[in-house]
C-alpha cells in the first residue's frame, strides 16, 4: 500500500497545457457528475455583490496586534458568529502589507507563465506533494479538477527546503519567505481570537497545536481558462484538513464558493482582504463548536485565476482531540485523538471528498451532529 504513494497512478496532464491548446470541449476526465456541476450565473459576473447580495462576513481587524487581541467586543462577537455559522470570514486591516500581497500573487502568476520545461523540473509526487502538481489523490481513473498547483512547506524548519521552491522568477524565494513570515504571525493572532472566543486562555489553542512547533504550508492554485466551465470544477468540494486556512484570492476573478444551508455562495473578496476559514483540526479541538465548512472553486472561460492558500497547522505528530474545557457530560468529546500526520495520509489517499473525512472520525458512540 505504501509504495502507492511514490508515484501517480497515470501520466500527469497539465491543465494549463490543455487550456492553452485551445480545445473547445474538455476531456471526459474533467466532466463532473451532474449533481456536482456548478450553476454558472453569467448575468451576475461583474456585479460586486454576492449571490442575492449574500457574502461571507467581512471583519475589520484594526487593533489586533501580536501581543493582545485588542479588538472591540462587537468585532469579537462577529468573529465568533462567523466561526459558528459560516466557518468562513474575510478580514481587512489584518496587518499584512497590501504591496506584499500583490507581489506574492503576481510572482506566482509569473511562475505559472514560465515555459513548461522549467515548471516540470519541480514536478511533484504523491509522497509529499511538494512542488508542481495537477491532481490530489491517487485513485486511478478519478475525475480530475480543472487546476494546477504548487505546494511547499514553511514550517517546521526541518521540512523547509529552498530547493523545492522555485528559483525563478528571480525574487520568488524571497517573496515567498517574507509572505510566509507575515502569515505565520497573522495565523497566530487569529488563533488567539478564536481561543478567547471559545472561553479559553488566549494561548490554549496554540498550545494544543504544539506551541511554536506548528506546521505551515502554502498551496498556490492556478485555475486556467476553461471552455466548458458548467461541466467541471476548479477544485472539488472539500473541507480543509488543517487548522486554519488564510486565503489570498484573485482580486479580479471570483471562483470560491462556500456551502451554506445547502446552497453555494460565491465569495466576493474585498480589496486586499484575506479569506479565513476553519479547518478540520480546529473543528476537532473546538469539539465542533466551530465547523470546517465545505467549499469548492468554479472556473470560467474568460480569465485564469490565481489564489494562495496558506495552511496553519498543528505539529504533525501530536494527538489532536477536543480541548478538555469544551468537553462535559452534556457535551462529550466528539472525536477520538488522531495526529495530523495520520489524518493527512487518509486525505492524500482519497483526494477531496467533501466533509466525509472529518465526519468519519467521529466517535462511534456519538450520534449527535
Ligand atoms: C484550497 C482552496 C480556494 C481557492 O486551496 O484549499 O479551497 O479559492 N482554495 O482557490
Ligand atoms: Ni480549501
Amino acid at each position: 500500500m505504501m509504495n502507492n504513494l511514490q508515484e501517480w497512478p497515470e501520466p500527469i496532464i497539465r491543465v494549463q497545457s490543455l487550456s492553452e491548446s485551445g480545445l473547445s470541449m474538455i476531456p471526459d476526465r474533467y466532466v463532473k457528475p451532474l449533481s456536482d456541476r456548478p450553476i454558472i450565473n453569467r448575468s451576475e459576473s461583474g456585479n460586486n455583490e454576492g449571490d442575492d447580495g449574500v457574502n461571507i462576513p467581512l471583519i475589520d481587524l484594526t487593533g489586533l496586534t501580536d501581543d493582545e487581541t485588542g479588538l472591540p467586543p462587537t468585532t469579537m462577537d462577529r468573529i465568533s458568529s462567523a466561526c459558528r455559522e459560516w466557518g468562513f470570514f474575510q478580514v481587512v486591516n489584518h496587518g499584512v502589507s497590501p504591496s506584499l500581497m500583490d507581489r506574492a500573487r503576481e510572482t506566482w502568476r509569473s511562475f505559472f507563465h514560465l515555459p513548461m520545461e522549467i515548471k516540470q523540473s519541480y514536478a511533484n509526487s504523491p509522497k509529499t506533494y511538494e512542488g508542481y502538481g495537477s491532481r490530489l489523490g491517487i485513485e486511478k481513473g478519478a475525475i480530475l479538477d480543472w487546476s494546477d498547483y504548487y505546494f511547499l512547506h514553511y514550517l517546521p524548519l526541518s521540512l523547509k527546503d529552498y530547493n523545492k521552491w522555485p528559483a525563478s522568477p528571480d525574487s520568488c524565494r524571497e517573496v515567498i519567505d517574507e509572505y510566509g513570515k507575515e502569515l505565520v504571525k497573522l495565523g497566530g493572532r487569529i488563533m488567539k481570537v478564536l481561543s478567547v472566543n471559545l472561553g479559553l486562555k488566549e494561548d490554549r489553542l496554540q498550545n494544543a497545536f504544539g506551541g511554536d512547533n506548528l506546521g505551515a504550508c502554502l498551496r498556490i492554485n492556478f485555475y486556467p481558462k476553461c471552455p466548458q466551465p458548467d461541466l467541471t470544477l476548479g477544485l472539488s468540494s472539500h473541507s480543509d484538513p488543517g487548522g486554519l486556512t488564510i486565503l489570498l484570492p484573485d482580486h479580479q476573478v471570483p471562483g470560491l464558493q462556500v456551502r451554506r444551508d445547502g446552497r453555494w455562495i460565491t465569495v466576493k473578496p474585498a480589496p486586499h482582504a484575506f479569506i479565513v476559514n476553519i479547518g478540520d483540526q480546529v473543528q476537532v479541538l473546538s469539539n465542533a463548536n466551530y465547523k470546517s465548512v465545505e467549499h469548492r472553486v468554479i472556473v470560467n472561460s474568460g480569465m485564469e485565476r490565481v489564489s494562495l492558500a496558506f495552511f496553519y497547522n498543528p505539529k504533525s505528530d501530536i494527538p489532536i482531540k477536543p480541548v478538555e474545557e469544551l468537553v462535559s457530560e452534556e457535551k462529550p468529546a466528539l472525536y477520538p485523538p488522531m495526529t495530523f500526520d495520520e489524518y493527512r495520509l487518509f486525505i492524500r489517499l482519497n483526494g477531496p471528498k467533501g466533509k466525509s473525512q472529518v465526519e468519519s472520525l467521529k466517535s462511534p458512540r456519538c450520534t449527535c451532529d
